[in-house]
């Protein structure tokens, strides 16, 4: 026996914290996570062990297909419309305007757009902005597409795999003012961090804004998966019940990366916020991460 715990199995439903969280808890003012909260957190994370090699290379490898199964389950009633994000990304509520004083267009990517939760309310409140959605999950890609919003001429969507398949494939070098990447990067194992964001940078005008909000270190979800042993698969890095991974970020981690792929950061902070689920009289602690990084 070693002291490395039983993987969970595969293929079982989905319980994710997140959906459930966003049918049933109404959010409350920020608060704080309080010292004694972190202190227990991080003894419940540093007592965790990842599971077996063979078990962590497995589930690595088929992240893709598993989110592609995801969205086949679930279609388009999992993830709720992102309409919080212009509120705090402004960023896709500007405007510009060409030398002859017409408005010109802004054009954005949106990494890993799932089923488009963020891009058709962005693209309905400004008529400026053209958005290029990808994920390497093709039935998501195709319920964009099916979207009665999907205009030809307001955004593009396409698969694509953002740690191996290049975006310049699709978007010209150097073309975009915005990219937006949400609860993305988390699905991403440490180790192909770097290339996806090579990647991004490679398709970013120089002065264009990334926008990153994702899951920190600490949060009440990566507790829970550290308080049932056998969902660890490295440092941080968790397997869901589905199959599909989610990394928690440090600010210091997060920073480290984007400024070594030649990004300034403009802001990098924990965002908390304290959720109630009133099913079941509980009290959540969510901790994330938000960032703006400008390409130099
Ligand atoms: C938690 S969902 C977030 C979806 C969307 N950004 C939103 O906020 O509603 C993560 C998404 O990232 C996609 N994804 C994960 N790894 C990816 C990769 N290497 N390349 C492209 N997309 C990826 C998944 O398929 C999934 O749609």
């Amino acid at each position: 026996m070693t002291d490395q715990a039983t993987p969970i199995p595969l293929g079982a439903e989905i319980s994710s914290i997140d959906a459930r969280q966003e049918k049933l808890l109404q959010p409350l003012e920020a608060s704080i996570l309080t010292p004694e909260k972190l202190e227990y957190a991080r003894q419940v994370i540093e007592k965790d062990k990842a599971i077996k090699p063979f078990w962590v290379k497995k589930y690595k490898t088929e992240a893709a297909k598993n989110w592609d199964r995801f969205y086949k389950r679930n279609e388009t009633r999992f993830y709720k419309d992102r309409h919080w994000i212009e509120r705090e990304f402004t960023v896709f509520k500007d405007s510009k305007l060409n030398d002859d004083g017409s408005p010109a267009t802004i054009h954005c990517l949106e990494v890993g757009c799932g089923v488009g939760n963020f891009i058709f309310p962005v693209l309905e409140r400004n008529p400026n902005l053209f958005m290029y959605a990808c994920d390497f999950a093709p039935h998501a890609i195709e319920l964009v597409k099916q979207h009665d919003d999907y205009k030809q001429g307001r955004c593009s969507a396409f698969v694509c795999d953002l740690t191996k398949d290049p975006l310049t494939d699709t978007i010209a070098a150097g073309s975009l003012d915005v990219v937006s990447s949400i609860f993305v990067l988390s699905a991403i194992p440490a180790e192909k961090l770097e290339a996806a964001v090579r990647n991004i940078s490679d398709v970013m005008k120089s002065g264009g804004m990334l926008c990153f909000r994702d899951y920190a270190v600490y949060d009440a979800a990566q507790v829970k998966f550290s308080s049932n042993p056998g969902h660890m698969l490295d440092t941080n890095l968790y397997v869901r019940q589905d199959g599909t991974l989610s990394h928690f970020f440090s600010k210091e981690q997060i920073k480290e990366l984007f400024e070594k792929e030649g990004f300034t950061t403009v802001e990098c902070e924990y965002v908390h916020r304290e959720t109630i689920n009133r099913a079941m009289d509980i009290s959540i602690d969510r901790r994330f991460l938000q960032a703006k990084f400008i390409k130099k």
